[in-house]
C-alpha cells in the first residue's frame, strides 16, 4: 500500500512544477513536437496562402526561436507562441500540392528568401482553437 504522506508529496510536487511553468515565457527548442506541430499544421500553411506563389514557401533553416507563454483560461491551459520561420520556395506546385504534404517539400536553395514572424493564441492541443497573424518580409 503507498503511504497516503508519499501521495500527498507526489501531488504537491506535481503542481508546484505546473504553477513554475504558469504565467511564465518560456523558450522553447527547435525540435519541440508541440512546435513542429504548429509549424507544420498552422504556421506554414497560413503563410502560404499570405504568400500566395505559384510554388510553397517551407522552411530554410530548422531555427525558429520559439517563445510560449501559457496561462490558465476557462480551467484550460491557453498558450501563446511566439516563433519566426525563415522561408525559400520550394518545388511544390502551389496548384497540385496539398498543404497537409508541406513536411515532404525541400527547399530550393538558390531560390529567395523571406523572413516570416508568427503569433498563435491557443487552447493546448486544440489546433481549431488557433488565432494567427503572420507577417512575412523578405529576408
Ligand atoms: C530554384 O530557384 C531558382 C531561382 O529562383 C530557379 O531559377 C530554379 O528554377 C529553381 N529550381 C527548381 C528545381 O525549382
Amino acid at each position: 500500500m503507498v503511504d497516503s504522506k508519499v501521495l500527498v508529496y507526489i501531488t504537491v510536487s506535481i503542481a508546484v512544477v505546473s504553477c513554475a511553468t504558469i504565467g511564465k515565457l518560456l523558450q522553447v527548442p527547435d525540435k519541440d513536437p508541440t512546435l513542429r506541430n504548429l509549424v507544420y499544421k498552422d504556421g506554414l500553411p497560413k503563410a502560404n496562402t499570405k504568400i500566395h506563389d505559384t510554388v510553397l514557401w517551407v522552411p530554410a533553416t530548422t531555427q525558429f526561436s520559439a517563445r510560449r507563454i501559457t496561462v490558465m483560461n476557462q480551467g484550460k491551459l491557453y498558450s501563446t507562441w511566439t516563433y519566426d520561420m525563415l522561408l525559400q520556395q520550394s518545388d511544390c506546385r502551389s496548384s497540385t500540392t496539398p498543404m497537409s504534404d508541406l513536411a515532404g517539400c525541400k527547399p530550393n536553395s538558390s531560390s529567395p528568401k523571406t523572413l516570416c514572424s508568427v503569433h498563435t493564441s491557443l487552447f493546448d492541443n486544440d489546433l481549431s482553437s488557433a488565432e494567427t497573424e503572420v507577417y512575412c518580409t523578405k529576408a
